[in-house]
């Protein structure tokens, strides 16, 4: 469905999207994750012809983007990252708005916008102008706009940042609710990790503009490398003991936030009860301790020594 060869984008001698090539299937939820300023929205707005790349190329079904813009653009839908729409405008006025700009008029526009609202969930605040909405509603219309057309493809970036979490609930129930029923490929740009485990076959985690890791969940966790998270909670955690944890034997990346500290263990290394042994052993006086099996964030803070939430 998408195919990103060598993709570059330059600002003058600032390189924000650098040299990435990947593929995203027919029918999955590609994950693309990396924090802030990472160039996800960059990315997003070459494949929506928003814009040029510096160098490489894009293939949206097999043909290139650059020579077919016009046609290519009748099977992609794009939920910005900034809202865009007309507040003064109802809920379904919006959708029929965007809906004529994809090329739908009369009976079918009408009826597009009324399925639409039924799968945004809208359906009864209607008629309601959309300066009236709550942030997660306004983003529900927001993805209203790119289904208007019944993408093959729909690229949504970060469509639940700021909002409740009744909306962000539903709104990723909506996107596997296409991708299941409507056999929607989905592009979903995220830095929320749980989001993106929860949602997508296969991820890309960018950081710096560069691809660090791709593949699917399964391939990135049992990467050799890929580390549980062990995390001891404290009275008072020093800085005294992050050092002394430091240096046990299978403990690495260690980081301290207020009176926890965790850390980054492998079982293929060393027993983690016997690394827990050690801790106890430190004579610091535990409150109590929480452990998490690899997961997308641990996996970032493995390759890029930060946090995803940095
Ligand atoms: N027009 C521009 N000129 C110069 N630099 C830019 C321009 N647009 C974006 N950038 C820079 O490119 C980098 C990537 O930005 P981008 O918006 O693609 O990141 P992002 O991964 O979407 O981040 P976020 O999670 O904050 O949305 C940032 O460092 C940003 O400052
Ligand atoms: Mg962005």
């Amino acid at each position: 469905m998408l195919e990103l060869k060598n993709l570059t984008k330059k600002y003058g001698d600032f390189t924000v999207v650098n040299n990435i090539s990947l593929t995203v299937e027919d029918g999955e939820v590609f994950g693309l994750l990396g924090p802030n300023g990472a160039g996800k929205s960059t990315m997003v707005s070459m494949i929506s012809t928003v814009l040029s790349p510096t160098s490489g190329t894009i293939k949206v079904d097999h043909k290139f983007l650059q020579e077919n813009p016009v046609e290519i653009k009748k099977i992609m839908g794009v939920v910005p990252q900034d809202l865009a729409l007309f507040e003064t405008l109802t809920a379904k006025d919006n959708l029929i708005f965007f809906g004529s700009l994809y090329g739908l008029s009369g009976k079918r526009l009408k009826r597009r916008a009324d399925e639409v609202l039924e799968m945004i969930e809208l359906t009864e605040k209607k008629n309601q102008a959309v300066a009236e909405f709550s942030g997660g509603m306004k983003r529900r219309v927001n993805i209203g706009v790119a289904l208007m057309n019944n993408p093959k493809l729909l690229i949504l970036d970060e469509p639940t940042v700021g909002i409740d979490p009744q909306s962000r609930n539903h709104i990723l129930q909506t996107v596997k609710k296409l991708n299941k029923e409507e056999g929607m490929t989905v592009i979903y740009t995220s830095h929320y990790m749980e989001e993106v485990e929860y949602l997508c076959e296969k991820v890309a985690i960018v950081d710096h503009g560069s691809l660090i890791a791709l593949g699917t969940k399964e391939e990135l966790k049992n990467n050799v490398n890929a580390c549980d998270t062990l995390t001891v909670i404290y009275q008072k955690a020093s800085q005294e003991a992050l050092e002394q944890i430091s240096s046990i034997a299978g403990v690495h990346q260690t980081t301290i936030d207020q009176n926890q500290i965790a850390m980054l263990v492998s079982a293929k290394e060393r027993n983690i009860i016997d690394i827990v042994d050690d801790i106890k052993n430190l004579g610091i006086a535990l409150t109590s301790f929480k452990y998490e099996e690899v997961n997308l964030e641990s996996i970032f803070l493995q390759i890029t020594g930060k946090s995803l939430r940095e």
